[in-house]
């Protein structure tokens, strides 16, 4: 069957089997492997996309349920002129991956929550991601991250006010006039 829909604001058409999933269609049609697969049960979260703004797991979506719909990926959240969205600069700022597998689903879960609530308490941030796994981080990060993004909603990182410690003197390379030279070990006397 055909499917068209808008994929990070391009349309594309495609012939795909009437039982293809939604990942797959973006991951082995489309090469958008920014989207990740991880259990095909619907309980890691790590497919999430977005489907005409809101997220969805799309291990649990049919591509032709999909067709006539604006589809968003991970490859889709930096802005056109190539700086990232507040939440990727979240999560590079406050270490909010490991291994990076849950990622790209947490960062769309996690946008879209901001685009909702742009304040989210730690326990809505918690809520909004009850849904995903991820075997590294603990998850704190992950929080971190997510308030970093809030405080920063135009992604920009404050310049440090940190002056740089001031560099040591020099040692005088050149010995004071009649000063004694140190004798290399080893050498004739
Ligand atoms: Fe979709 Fe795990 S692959 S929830
Ligand atoms: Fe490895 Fe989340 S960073 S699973």
């Amino acid at each position: 069957m055909q499917v068209t829909m808008t994929v990070n604001g391009t349309e594309v058409t495609s012939e795909v089997e009437p039982r293809l999933l939604l990942v797959h269609f973006l991951r082995d049609h489309l090469r958008l492997t920014g989207t990740h697969w991880g259990c095909d049960t619907s309980n890691c979260g790590t497919c999430v996309v977005w489907m005409d703004g809101e997220p969805v797991k799309s291990c649990t979506v049919l591509a032709a349920m999909a067709s006539g719909h604006e589809v968003r990926t991970v490859e889709g959240l930096a802005h056109d002129d190539g700086t990232l969205d507040a939440i990727q600069q979240g999560f590079m700022q406050c270490h909010g991956l490991q291994c990076g597998f849950c990622t790209p689903g947490m960062m769309m879960t996690t946008r879209a929550l901001l685009d909702r609530n742009p304040h989210p308490s730690e326990g809505e941030i918690r809520e909004a991601i009850s849904g995903q796994i991820c075997r590294c981080t603990g998850y704190a990060t992950i929080v971190r991250s997510v308030q970093w993004a809030a405080e920063h909603p135009d992604g920009t990182v404050p310049a440090t006010t940190d002056e740089p410690a001031a560099a040591p003197a020099e040692p005088a390379t050149e010995p004071a006039a009649g000063a004694t030279q140190p004798v290399p070990a080893g050498s004739a006397s």
